[in-house]
């Protein structure tokens, strides 16, 4: 089975991160995030798959080539005008409509089991088959009904409040079969959530949704940015974070460095904290529970608590960064400050 992953969006929940770089590429943990996406795909022997790119296209290219390195075989479509997800998988039409093909968000991660999904997709013999998943607040994803047989009843993105009937929503993962194509228009923005899906419905398509069982989060907000590394770290997802062995300052905590990170005497951490290549932390700063992109510098005595700190940023000496912070790349805090 080929796979087309959808990964043309601007990300601008997770500005400024996504100032420099696409949202797929975002380092978590040292790898860039859509690396978690492939190994998954690998392990379920889905190796040929499709960037849908349209911002900063040419950086998904620059990263992983033909795919060779990582055992896949990556093609990319580029967008000149972004499409919408709709509009980007009929550009992909090509290379999918040959048989059932596997369509995915590229901000989602989720160690699903692709095998059981098709089989779900085959037995009920439908044309889209959606995977579902359970999160508190559905209002900031597509909420999808199912009845008693598992077939969508309604699909409705981004509900209001007053509209939340169940808490399944749109994991950002589909079974397409290839007569779905000649439903998509082509050559212009189109989308999947607001356009198909619901159009599909009305006409009364056979579409299934399958409860994909497992850890599941969208990256797609700064919060959630943070709470994916926190996730690994801590052990709440199949996924592995390397070690930072040999880290003294790290008695108790669960932290990962990149390569050439340096810690000064007396830096403490606590809860779980992800370092990037090069990042230096002063003597006697205190990090917990957040991120710091690569070849940032720490200052003395700074502390840091619940947020994500920039590639090459400079926090000042005795400087605080509290809950939620976000510390553009290349940006300055200066010495005492209180963030
Ligand atoms: N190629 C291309 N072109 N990709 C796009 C475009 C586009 O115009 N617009 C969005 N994408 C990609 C994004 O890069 C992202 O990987 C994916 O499509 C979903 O877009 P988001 O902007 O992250 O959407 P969302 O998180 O608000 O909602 C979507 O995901 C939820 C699950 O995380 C919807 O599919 C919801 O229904 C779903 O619940
Ligand atoms: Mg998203």
């Amino acid at each position: 089975m080929k796979a087309a992953i959808l990964i043309g969006g601007q990300g601008t929940r997770l500005r400024p991160f996504t100032l420099e770089s696409p949202k797929p590429l975002l380092p978590v943990l040292n790898r860039p995030f859509l690396e978690y996406q492939f190994r998954v795909l690998r392990t379920h022997g889905v190796r040929e798959i499709v960037l849908c790119t349209a911002y900063r296209a040419d950086d998904f290219r620059r990263t992983f080539g033909t795919g060779r390195r990582l055992g896949l075989k990556l093609r990319y479509i580029r967008e000149t005008i972004p499409l919408g997800t709709g509009g980007a998988l009929k550009n992909a039409e090509r290379y999918l409509a040959d048989s059932t093909s596997l369509v995915l968000n590229g901000d989602v991660l989720n160690a699903f089991d692709v095998r059981a999904f098709l089989r779900f997709h085959r037995a009920r013999r439908a044309e889209i088959s959606i995977a579902l998943t359970r999160v508190k607040d559905p209002t900031m994803y597509g909420l999808v009904l199912t009845d008693e047989k598992g077939f969508v009843r309604r699909f409705l993105e981004k509900p209001s409040w007053d509209e939340v009937e169940t808490n399944t929503i749109n994991a950002g993962a589909y079974l397409f079969e290839p007569s779905v194509f000649g439903h998509i228009p082509p050559g212009k923005t189109y989308s999947l959530e607001r356009g198909l899906f619901p159009e599909r419905l009305a006409q009364n398509a056979m579409m299934g949704g399958w409860v994909a069982p497992g850890y599941w989060i969208d990256i797609g907000t700064v919060e959630k940015y943070l709470q994916v590394h926190l996730d690994i770290l801590e052990g709440r997802t199949p996924f592995k974070a390397g070690g930072a062995k040999g880290l003294k300052s790290a008695a108790g905590a669960r932290v990962t460095a990149g390569p050439g990170v340096s810690v000064a005497a007396f830096a403490r951490f606590s809860g779980a904290v992800s370092l990037g290549r090069g990042v230096r932390v002063g003597r006697g700063a205190q990090l917990c529970d957040c991120v710091v992109l690569d070849d940032a510098r720490i200052g003395d005595g700074a502390r840091l608590d619940r947020c994500v700190v920039g590639a090459r940023a400079r926090v000042g000496t005795h400087a605080t960064l509290g809950p939620g912070t976000a510390l553009a790349g290349d940006s300055r805090i200066g010495d005492y400050s209180q963030l």
